[in-house]
């Protein structure tokens, strides 16, 4: 479990990625993405998740510049969108990626959706990329164990995340275990269930036990989880408010009774009939 906001965990490769970070997804390019990552590295946040797609790439590099932080003491993922999965559209959209961030080289990279009959070319160019030392770990997103065991069928790396929609309506414990018998770590997006949970009222009521919002009991029981958790936002106070959970432990049955609420309750596509 971590211990801080700047605590790691080690990926199977040896690489440490921070257990906690900031996403940026439905965040504006230009001010309000530059801000909110500035927010998040003053609090001392070390990684941030953006994405092709979410057409902020260039605000977050601008923050990283511009916050002056060491490049080698962030933890930068981004992910290839579905239209360019492919072996070469793959590795010409890491390009297009690595320009836009400004940056040399990325933390993570993630296949963002397992796209049919397109996702194992994708994972050889992943490959190509992290031999050639322009990926420090890669990975996948929205897989389930299925689309996992068929790219192990020929991978020649394993990925070292496989980041997930998981939160505590959707808790995801089988595909957990598997993924820990696999050693790829699992990631959390949308934690706070893209905002919809924090009106929740058994989380609230844990919530005033602890002195404690919903947003930081539900990311509490992330870490306690061992879950790399990215939750959202663009107000500094709520970026501070968020990472402020390592001062308290929910207890056992507290975090029975989160476990309990799962409902297999999506906010987002399910990867077995997504249409993006
Ligand atoms: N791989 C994928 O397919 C995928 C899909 C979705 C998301 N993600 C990643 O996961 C990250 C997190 O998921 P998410 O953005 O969907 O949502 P989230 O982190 O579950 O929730 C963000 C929402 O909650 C609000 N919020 C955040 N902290 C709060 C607090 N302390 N109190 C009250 N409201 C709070 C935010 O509003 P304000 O901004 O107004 O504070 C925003 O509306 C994304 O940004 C992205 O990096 C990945």
């Amino acid at each position: 479990m971590i211990k801080n906001l700047q605590d790691i965990v080690t990926l199977h490769n040896g690489v440490k990625m921070p257990g906690f970070g900031l996403g940026v997804w439905q965040v504006q390019d230009g001010d309000e993405v530059v801000n909110s990552v500035k927010y998040a590295l003053k609090a001392g946040y070390k990684a941030i998740d953006t994405a092709a797609v979410y057409k902020n790439e260039e605000g977050v590099g601008q923050a990283i510049k511009e916050a002056g932080v060491p490049r080698e003491d962030l933890f930068i993922t981004t992910k290839c969108w579905n239209a360019d999965q492919g072996y070469e559209s793959a590795l010409a959209a890491f390009e297009t990626s690595l320009e836009k961030l400004g940056l040399d080289y990325v933390d993570l990279y993630l296949i963002h959706w397992p796209v049919a009959g397109k996702y194992k070319d994708t994972w050889r160019a992943f490959e190509k990329l992290y031999k050639d030392g322009k990926v420090r770990a890669i990975g996948v997103s929205n897989f389930h164990q299925h689309h996992l065991e068929d790219l192990l069928a020929d991978a020649e790396i394993t990925p070292m995340v496989n980041q997930i929609e998981l939160h505590p309506l959707l808790s995801q414990e089988p595909l957990r275990e598997y993924c820990q018998s696999k050693n790829i770590k699992v990631e959390a997006w949308s934690p706070l269930g893209n905002g919809k949970l924090l009106d929740n009222p058994v989380l609230k009521e844990i919530g005033e036990k602890y002195n404690k919002t919903v947003a930081q009991v539900i990311l509490r029981w992330d870490v306690q989880n061992d879950i790399i958790t990215i939750p959202k936002s663009t107000k500094e106070h709520r970026i501070i408010e968020n990472a402020n959970i390592f001062d308290f432990e929910l207890s056992p049955e507290d975090i029975q009774t989160i476990n309990s609420l799962n409902k297999n309750e999506r906010t987002g596509a399910d990867p077995d009939n997504f249409n993006f």
